[in-house]
């Protein structure tokens, strides 16, 4: 066996983001930046000699040749089996639940989630723990700090491992297992769902059209909706490809066009759904109708004991703190405990696996439960035709009937994308420095409640995450929350989201903008947005 220990200098910019090591292509093609970045996690990493770690990733550029380096630093250092998905590929969640299924160690996904792949496009390493969570960050700081002083890396010389056969070899001392990273998964949804209740609906002219943006959940799709539930041809969009076809695959009403157009078009299908880079987010439609994915959570925690999964009820459900507030009123109602995080599913895990929370969810399209530890697209899809099948009601009869019972929460969110840096920590710092006097000011009609830099202590381990994101609450309900997006690759991106709530079922069915209206200008009025983004305009609304 020929291991070469290679020198190396450390990068300076590894520190992993909301959601692992994400930047463009080109820098993960930089000599040693790949390298030094996974040595960095072997390092940080406790007796992981000998251990199972679960590798694969969406399929974007360079997926293939990441895994094939990842293998041999790993049989170089000393991992015993390495699982990795046939042609390289796994979903996120597929990942979590293959972690979880085999016991592994941990797990590395290639994925920049919903960024934008191809040579020119974005890529990204993420760390998986035992539980199949992404890595807390007491893990990620480690990975971070050795990454700082790194000086050489461990990589055996061996052939390319043949990832389109399901097989298992050898690389040096460590055995390959390439599985079928789709069945494990399909497996597990036919656990948590009434499959049969679900084909039933399907047999009864229930049309749906499910979108994978030429992204990681084609297979998945494919095998889930059309072969195992019978709905032939409801996949579009299914051939994974390096690029997503040129798309930018994150699916919301901006980017989902294709599935837009037909859901919302005459003869719309009865439900449509579109899944992301990864399969980790979701979008849900009905005919000529958009849940936003805050409603869905809501929807979800108050139909979850009609799913046989969660027939017992909840423990519990968690929100990230943008998240809308509506399935605090169902949670209220149900007299369950509602938990408000940090962006980013890694908050969700503790509570998951204390059993605190049942279901999780974040308003970009992000929703999940406890049978992984990542937000899971199509078990979110599953979950729908599962209460839609139960229910026997349109999409849009469930969500407007949820809201004349809880009332309705509107919801946005404003990105303004690539703005200058400087000038977006310059705002935030701004509106950091007013936080003090804010609360009892009038704006109008609207008085804040209060106002703050959000800052969580995690109920299970103690540990506390500050500066998450500036919040004004006014007295009516409504909020307004600013923060920057950890998760761009270039510049900055300021994330600006707007809430009001509206209990009387008269005034539902107004334009989301348009009810939203006067706390937009008062955003824009408070951050000053368009003089230090130099923007007019948001550049994505979902
Ligand atoms: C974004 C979302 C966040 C999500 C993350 C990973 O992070 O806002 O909810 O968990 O992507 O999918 P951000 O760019 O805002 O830091
Ligand atoms: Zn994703």
């Amino acid at each position: 066996m020929n291991i070469r220990t290679v020198s190396t200098t450390p990068f300076s910019d590894q520190k992993p983001g909301t959601s692992g090591l994400r930047k463009s292509v080109t820098t993960f093609q930089k000599p040693h930046y790949l390298e030094n970045f996974v040595q960095s996690i072997f390092d940080s990493l406790e007796d992981c000699e000998g251990q199972t770690i679960v590798l694969g990733g969406d399929g974007r550029y360079y997926n293939r040749e990441a895994i094939q380096v990842i293998m041999k630093m790993a049989a170089a250092n000393g991992i015993g089996r390495i699982l990795v998905g046939k042609g390289g590929i796994m979903s996120t969640p597929a990942a979590s639940a293959i972690i979880r299924q085999y016991k592994a160690y941990g797990g590395i996904i290639l994925s920049a989630s919903h960024n934008p792949g191809g040579p020119e496009g974005d890529f990204g390493v993420k760390y998986n723990i035992t539980s199949g969570g992404p890595a807390p960050e007491k893990v990620t700081e480690a990975i971070f700090a050795r990454s700082k002083d790194i000086d050489s890396y461990k990589i055996l010389e061996a052939d390319d491992i043949n990832l389109d056969k399901l097989t298992v070899t050898r690389l040096g001392e460590m055995s390959v297992e390439v599985i079928d990273p789709v069945e494990p998964y399909a497996r597990l949804m036919e656990t948590l769902f009434d499959f049969d209740k679900i084909r039933q609906l399907v047999k009864n002219d229930f049309k749906m059209c499910i979108d994978s943006m030429h992204a990681v959940t084609g297979p998945y799709a494919q095998d889930i909706f059309e072969k195992r539930l019978g709905a032939s041809d409801a996949v579009m969009n299914g051939e994974p490809l390096p690029d997503f076809g040129g798309g930018h695959p994150d699916p919301n009403l901006v980017y989902a066009h294709d599935l837009v157009e037909i859901m919302f078009s005459q003869d719309a299908p009865d439900f449509g759904a579109a899944s992301d880079g990864d399969g980790d987010r979701n979008m849900i439609l009905g005919n000529n109708f958009f849940v936003t994915p805050s409603d869905s959570l809501a929807v979800l925690t108050a139909n979850a004991t009609l799913v046989p999964g969660y027939k017992d009820g909840l423990s519990g459900v968690a929100r990230s703190m943008p998240t809308s507030e509506a399935v605090d009123r169902v949670a209220d109602k149900l007299g369950i405990s509602c938990y408000e995080t940090p962006t980013g599913w890694k908050f969700f895990g503790n509570l998951l696996d204390a059993d605190k929370a049942t279901l999780c969810g974040e308003e970009s399209f992000g929703t999940g439960s406890n049978h992984v530890r990542e937000k899971d697209g199509l078990w979110a899809v599953l979950f729908w035709l599962n209460i839609l099948a139960v229910k026997g009601e349109s999409v849009e009869a469930i969500v407007k009937d949820h809201w004349k019972t809880y009332g309705r929460n509107y919801y946005s969110r404003h990105d303004y994308e690539e703005v200058d840096k400087e000038r977006a920590t310059e705002l935030m710092e701004r509106l950091r420095g007013m936080l003090g006097d804010m609360a009892g000011k009038k704006y109008g009609n609207y008085e804040v409640k209060y106002a703050d830099d959000f800052s969580y202590e995690d109920p299970v381990d103690g540990s506390v995450s500050n500066k998450q994101g500036i919040r004004i609450g006014f007295t009516d309900g409504s909020r307004i929350v600013f923060r920057l997006s950890g998760t761009g690759t270039k510049g900055a991106t300021l994330r600006v989201y707007i809430e009001s709530y509206e209990p009387d079922a008269s005034k539902h069915n107004q334009d989301t903008q348009e009810a939203l209206k006067p706390l937009i200008d008062l955003a824009q009025e408070i951050a000053q947005i368009k003089e230090y983004t130099q923007r007019d305009e948001p550049t994505v609304i979902t």
